[in-house]
């Protein structure tokens, strides 16, 4: 797939019924409404939280995607934002560097709870994957999730990912705890997809 409009800023079809564009700074309140509502946050470890924890957290992936958007150069974490014909926000999807790591990627979705059961954290997925292993020279991408958050390791599973490991009892929760899922997939396990 070509992603030269994408890498332009520009939006492109993602579906029929779907865009997908680079994060921009009008995204931002969409995103934060989004980690705000309790249904999504349940399984998410930095929310909710403080508007200004996410402000620092995305205004400097913001402002990295507008320079690399001038340089023609993908930004350092390439961060989207899903919209439907009407503009509607439909949810954020991300393929993001390992501190340290050359090659080496964490895949990551969140979406409103209007967009959720549509297929729409699959297609993010394997998108991420595409520009990971075939624009950014990924050799491994990597996930992790709530053992509780079924739709999220489903959707792991169902774009290729294998569970590689499992730490018991990791996030507390409102009541008992949790296991951390960690997913991942090789270059190598991506071309024999
Ligand atoms: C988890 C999330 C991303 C799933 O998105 P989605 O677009 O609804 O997922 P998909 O439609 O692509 O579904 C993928 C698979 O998971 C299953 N699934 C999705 N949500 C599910 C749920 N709540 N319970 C059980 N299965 C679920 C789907 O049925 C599908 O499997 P199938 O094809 O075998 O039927 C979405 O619910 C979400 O954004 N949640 C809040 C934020 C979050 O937790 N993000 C992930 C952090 S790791």
């Amino acid at each position: 797939m070509s992603y030269t409009k994408l890498k332009q800023g520009k939006a492109i079809p993602f579906g029929e019924d779907l865009t997908i564009a680079l994060i921009q700074p009008n995204d931002l309140q969409n995103i934060i409404e989004m980690f705000d509502d309790n249904r999504v946050n349940t399984y998410l470890f930095f929310a909710p939280a403080d508007e200004s924890l996410y402000q620092g957290f995305l205004s400097p992936i913001i402002e990295n995607t507008q320079q690399a958007i001038k340089d023609g150069e993908w930004p350092d974490n390439p961060t989207f934002v899903i919209r439907d014909l009407h503009g509607k926000y439909m949810g954020m999807t991300a393929v993001t560097q390992v501190m340290f790591l050359r090659g080496n990627y964490e895949v990551g979705y969140q979406l409103p709870v209007c967009a959720w059961g549509k297929g729409i954290a699959t297609r993010s997925c394997q998108m991420m994957m595409d520009i990971g292993f075939n624009e950014l020279g990924a050799h491994k991408i990597s996930a992790d999730c709530y053992a509780g958050n079924v739709g999220s390791h489903k959707t792991l599973e169902k774009c290729g990912f294998s569970q590689e490991g499992r730490q018991k009892d990791y996030f507390k929760m409102d009541h008992g705890f949790d296991d951390k899922l960690y997913y991942g997939m090789t270059k190598v396990q991506f071309l024999a997809l």
